[in-house]
C-alpha cells in the first residue's frame, strides 16, 4: 500500500505548484495528478458542480489505487472535501486559504485575499475568517480572470498585469501587509505580485502547509513510501498538455486525460 500514488487533483494546472512542495518534501513518493481543465474555472460554478467534478476526479484516482488523496483547489477543498471525506474511505488533505498567520501577524490590521468567488463564497471560508480575522480588516478580491489566462499560458501578459494592479489597489489603499494567495493557480503569479506590491507587504501561499501535512497523514496510517528506487510523478490533463508541461520541468511528461 505504501508504494501506491499519492492522488493529487485540481481544477487545472494550479495544483502543480502544491505537487512542487509535495515532491520537494517527499521525494520517494509516487505521485498522481489529475488536472480537470477542460472544466476550468472551478471557481465560477455552484457549489453542487464543484462537488460533482470533485467526486469524479476522487473515483478516477481510487481507481489508479491512490492511497491518499491532495485536493489540491482551495475552491474544491472548500466547497466539496465534507463530502469526500464522508463517501470515501482514504485519508483526504485540502487546502484553504492561509488567512489565521496573516491575521495573527499584521502589524497594520489590515490584510488582502485573492482567491476565487466560490472559496471566498464558501461556508468553510466564511467560518476561518471569523474565527481568526474578526478584529481585523480583511480585503477580499475575486481574481475574475486570473486562472482562464493562467490555464491559457499567459501568465506574463500585459492583460495578466492590467487585472491585478485593478484587484491589488484596494489592498494597497488599505496599508495591507500580508497577501494571502487562495487559489493554487496564483503562485504562478508571485513574480508580478512582487513587483506590483510595496515592499513591505508579504505574500503567503499554502503549499508548504499542505506538503507537511499530507506527511503528517502519510506517517500516521503508515502510508509513507519507503522504496528507495526511482518514484514514477505521473501527470495527466483533459486540456492543453503543452501548457501544463511549460510549468514542470521537461523530465516529467504530461499525459492526456480522457475523461
Ligand atoms: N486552483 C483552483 C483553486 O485553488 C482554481 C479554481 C478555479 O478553477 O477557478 O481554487
Amino acid at each position: 500500500m505504501s508504494t501506491q500514488p499519492i492522488g493529487i487533483f485540481d481544477s487545472g494546472v494550479g495544483g502543480t505548484s502544491i505537487w512542487k512542495e509535495i515532491h520537494k518534501l517527499l521525494p520517494n513518493e509516487n505521485t498522481l495528478y489529475l488536472a480537470d481543465s477542460a472544466n476550468a474555472p472551478y471557481g465560477l460554478k455552484g457549489k453542487k458542480t464543484i462537488i460533482n467534478l470533485s467526486i469524479k476526479n476522487t473515483e478516477y484516482l481510487i481507481d489508479k489505487g491512490c492511497k491518499l488523496i491532495v485536493v489540491a483547489c482551495n475552491t474544491a477543498t472548500t466547497n466539496a472535501i465534507s463530502v469526500l471525506r464522508e463517501t470515501y474511505n482514504i485519508p483526504f488533505i485540502g487546502i484553504e486559504p492561509a488567512i489565521k498567520p496573516a491575521a495573527l501577524n499584521t502589524q497594520t490590521k489590515a490584510v488582502g485575499i485573492l482567491a476565487t468567488k466560490g472559496t471566498l463564497s464558501s461556508e468553510l471560508f466564511h467560518k476561518t475568517t471569523n474565527l481568526f480575522a474578526s478584529n481585523i480588516k480583511v480585503i477580499e478580491c475575486i481574481g475574475e480572470g486570473l486562472v482562464e489566462l493562467i490555464e491559457r499560458g499567459q501568465l506574463d501578459s500585459d492583460e495578466m498585469s492590467a487585472l491585478l494592479k485593478v484587484y491589488l489597489k484596494p489592498m494597497i489603499d488599505a496599508n495591507i501587509d500580508y497577501l494571502v494567495l487562495g487559489c493554487t493557480h496564483y503562485p504562478y503569479l508571485i513574480p508580478m505580485l512582487i513587483d506590483l506590491l510595496p515592499n513591505h507587504v508579504k505574500i503567503i501561499d499554502s503549499g508548504e502547509a499542505v506538503a507537511r501535512q499530507t506527511k503528517a497523514v502519510l506517517e500516521k496510517y503508515n502510508l509513507l513510501s519507503t522504496k528507495t528506487i526511482r518514484p514514477k510523478n505521473k501527470f495527466f490533463t483533459n486540456g492543453n498538455p503543452e501548457i501544463m508541461q511549460s510549468l514542470l520541468d521537461s523530465k516529467f511528461k504530461v499525459d492526456i486525460l480522457d475523461f
